[in-house]
């Protein structure tokens, strides 16, 4: 018998009102505008694993990110951890529990660190604040722990964020992070800000510490290279909506959707197998005013007469784990 997933989200759906004010709206009779940042959107975490979300800038990878960890309503749809539902109408307690089981690590190391706090009161104010220590003696000890477990020295508690490089405040940030004991963390594009060579060892950390501490990873990046040795699974997305999903080694070897199949041609070819390296063509369409059907359409290698009027369901064909939202896998032309 398969054990339930830690993470379930469900039918995820979120909607800005991106209106101009009122006035402004008024003197130019301009309709309110909303703009749907992520539609339907569900997918599964199950302990110990990472799954990936990879898309351009704007399909909805962030918003998704904080719908899950509890940072941002839903505009429908939901997320339960290990059962519990996040955004249950009567769920603020559990909510609040919830908490210390799940953290996010974001992009920019040095804005998501408090820079006037050393780095062992950094660490250390979410054991204050889940009460996880008993005295003084017990934090420090932890801090220094901790420290220890991301690759930095316990003495680098007595510095200042800006006396470190960018990979040593990411570890940082992951020490702070994983100071609550979660089960489950959100990483939004963890190493897009750093060097080639660092954005290795942390996702080497990364790795190790999931082996050590039985983690489970949503994985957010918009560059496919840095998902393919992190992910079990990935979901592709484009302008709010999941196209694809697969087994990582599979969405590489045989991908079905069309978008994932550009993304892939536009990888840079590093077996060197003399492969072309295309850039996808066009332009990410406006997201308050998507394409009718299905949004890829207009880039669409492969478009046919539903693709302009149907938007496609994410199907799976055959059982197999697989899904791909598109009318020509259904109908086999592709
Ligand atoms: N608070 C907000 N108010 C209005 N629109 C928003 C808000 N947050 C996100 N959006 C819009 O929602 C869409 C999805 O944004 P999101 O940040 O989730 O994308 P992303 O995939 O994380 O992009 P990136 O790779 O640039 O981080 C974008 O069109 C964005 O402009
Ligand atoms: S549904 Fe049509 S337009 Fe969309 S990806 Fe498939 S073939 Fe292309
Ligand atoms: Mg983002």
């Amino acid at each position: 018998m398969t054990r339930a997933a830690l993470v379930e989200a469900k039918s995820l759906t979120r909607v800005f009102d991106v209106s101009k004010p009122w006035l402004s709206r008024l003197i130019e009779r301009e309709p309110k505008a909303y703009l749907k940042a992520v539609t339907n959107v569900s997918f599964s975490v199950g302990r110990r694993e990472t799954v990936a979300l990879v898309g351009e800038s704007g399909s909805g990878k962030s918003t998704v990110a904080r719908m899950t960890v509890g940072l941002l309503t839903p505009t429908a749809g939901s997320v339960t951890i290990d059962g519990i539902d996040m955004w249950a109408p009567a769920g603020a307690s559990e909510r609040q529990k919830l908490r210390r089981r799940l953290q996010m690590i974001f992009q920019d190391p040095f804005a998501s660190l408090n820079p006037r706090w050393r780095v062992d009161r950094i660490v250390a104010d979410p054991i204050k604040a889940f009460g996880l220590a008993k005295d003084g003696a017990q934090i420090r000890h932890r801090v220094g722990e901790l420290l220890t477990l991301v690759g930095l020295d316990p003495a680098d508690g007595a510095k200042y964020p800006h006396e470190f490089s960018g990979g040593q405040r990411q570890r940082i940030c992951i020490a702070r992070a994983l100071s609550s004991n979660p089960e489950f963390l959100v990483c939004d594009e963890p190493t897009s800000a750093l060097d080639v060579s660092v954005q290795a060892q942390i996702l080497n950390l990364m790795r190790d510490l999931q082996d050590r501490l039985g983690l489970s990873y949503l994985f957010i990046s918009h560059n496919l290279a840095v998902v393919r040795h992190m992910a079990t699974r990935i979901g592709v997305m484009y302008l709010g909506r999941i196209v694809e999903m697969a087994p990582a080694a599979e969405l590489f070897a045989a991908p079905r959707h069309p978008y994932t199949r550009l993304l892939l041609d536009a990888l840079p070819d590093l077996g060197m197998t003399g492969r072309p390296r295309r850039p996808i063509e066009g332009e990410i369409p406006n997201p308050i005013a998507p394409p009718p059907g299905c949004a890829f359409h207009p880039r669409c290698p492969w478009a046919f007469e539903p693709c302009r009027v149907d938007v496609p369901a994410l199907m799976t064909k055959d059982g197999n784990g697989r899904a791909a939202a598109c009318h020509a896998v259904v109908a086999g032309r592709i």
